[in-house]
């Protein structure tokens, strides 16, 4: 055979241009799904041999091979030529070279279309399950941080304006629980792709008498799927890992911006590991939070290659298109953005240290009990919230006029405004008996918060 091309070259007369190997060729990103690929030939050559397409000895050799070429890659002694276009040719290229004319007989009743579903749904759910390993390190690292923290107060922030006072065990405590959603969302998505491509062929099914139960369940799926179209045109489970990487690389670039902000010296709530810090090369006591900063950064990526991957196929007919080879370097760069983040996050909560004295200052300028006191009126003098919150409003001015604490203001001027107000008011004006006072379900309170996290 003179082919112009080793795979198809029968219907051509002229090979492929350079530009359109260029264009074309995918082996460059997705040899990363070689041991996906791999496996997912072997499944699909044991079927053959079950189902009595291909012969004992045949199959035999394409395991065998299959393992060479495994092994050659594994070694990095493996030639990945890139006018074999993907990983899928590039190894049944070698396949033939190793074992001859057997090589040619696996791909029998089945596409490159399903191959390459099968190959990429395997890859994504293993990366599910990775993220979901980095996930749980990181809510065991806060959950850990939390529980030394449980009584350290802070300013709760609304609007970036100190609200009220919480504990800073209670803010970790509230990422332990976004990070507790993402591992669920993960979880939720391996468990909807959990049927298996393979064996849909290039669109419509194969007349040879398949097993298509028997490669799913070696393959590790629950089932095949059920619509061959559907099966090679669905790049869902794709999406649905990109949507999880995307919420979960949000949560962590909120907790990065907190850090860049607590850190910062007018803050002061923090100090970063020195290790994820950076120097200025112009200003000697500079001490930049680098890695934070980053972190916040690389979610650009990761919703980006959502939306790359949204718009790819928001247009496409059935069945498959080559626009959908373009679903690979999404995957790989959200995996290895989000996986690196994740073990970035993880080292900088575990060292992070706490400046309690500077957290409690800054909650005690904030006049962070006026809503205790509003509540107080409430409770102990009958007053409507509204009015309450008016009157507390007055006093919260009378105070910042006089450079005061809420608790420093005098009976006698609290009473001017209300002459409800006693001196037992006092009591709830402190920082410390307002977060013990939170004890609702789910509150700052230290008494709330052990008990939530005992529950973990
Ligand atoms: N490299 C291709 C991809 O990643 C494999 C499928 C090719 N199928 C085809 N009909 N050209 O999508």
């Amino acid at each position: 055979m003179t082919d112009v091309n080793k795979m198809w070259g029968g219907r051509f007369d002229l090979p492929p241009s350079e530009l359109m190997l260029e264009i074309n060729a995918s082996l460059p990103y997705d040899k990363r799904l070689y041991a996906q690929d791999i496996r997912g030939s072997q499944a699909h050559a044991a079927m053959l041999l079950k189902q009595g397409i291909i012969n004992q000895d045949e199959e035999e050799k394409i395991q065998k091979g299959l393992n060479a070429i495994l092994r050659e890659i594994q070694e990095g002694v493996f030639e990945f030529r890139a006018e074999l276009e993907d990983i899928h040719m590039a190894v049944e290229s070698r396949l033939k070279e190793l074992i001859g004319e057997a090589g040619g007989k696996l791909h029998t009743a089945r596409s490159r279309n399903d191959q390459v579903a099968t190959d990429l749904k395997l890859f994504v759910r293993e990366e599910c399950q990775k993220i979901i390993v980095l996930l749980t390190e990181l809510r065991k690292t806060l959950k850990e941080k939390a529980n030394e923290h449980v009584e350290t107060l802070m300013p709760g922030f609304t609007h970036l304006q100190v609200a009220q006072p919480v504990s800073f065990g209670f803010y970790l405590h509230a990422y332990h629980e976004m990070f507790g959603r993402d591992i669920k969302r993960f979880r939720n998505a391996f468990d909807v792709m959990n049927e298996c491509p393979l064996g849909s062929a290039a669109l419509a099914g194969t007349p040879f008498d398949i097993d298509r139960f028997f490669t799913a369940q070696k393959l590790g799926f629950q089932a095949p799927t059920k619509n061959a179209m559907d099966s090679v045109s669905d790049r869902d489970f794709v999406l649905e890992f990109l949507s999880c990487s995307s919420i979960c690389a949000m949560h962590l670039s909120r907790l990065a911006e907190e850090f860049v902000i607590f850190s910062s010296q007018p803050f002061g709530f923090v100090k970063m590991p020195q290790e994820y810090t950076s120097g200025s090369s112009i200003m000697p006591q500079k001490c930049n939070p680098d890695a934070a900063e980053l972190l916040r950064a690389k979610t650009g990526r990761i919703y980006g290659n959502l939306m790359t991957l949204l718009t790819v196929m928001k247009g496409l007919p059935l069945a498959y298109s080559k626009d959908m080879q373009e679903d690979k370097e999404c995957v790989f760069d959200a995996c290895d953005t989000l996986t690196l983040g994740l073990k970035v996050m993880n080292a900088i909560v575990k060292d992070l240290c706490v400046n309690e004295t500077n957290m409690k200052t800054a909650l005690e300028k904030g006049f962070p009990t006026a809503t205790d006191l509003a509540d107080w009126l409430v409770k102990k003098a009958g007053i409507p919230f509204r009015n309450a919150h008016h009157i507390t409003g007055q006093i919260v001015k009378f105070a910042e006029k006089n450079g005061l604490c809420l608790k420093d203001v005098p009976l006698p001027e609290m009473q001017k405004i209300c002459p409800q107000i006693t001196a037992e008011v006092y009591n709830v004006l402190d920082v410390v008996h307002s977060l013990n006072d939170r004890k609702s379900y789910g509150g700052t309170a230290p008494q709330q918060l052990r008990e939530r996290l005992q529950e973990i």
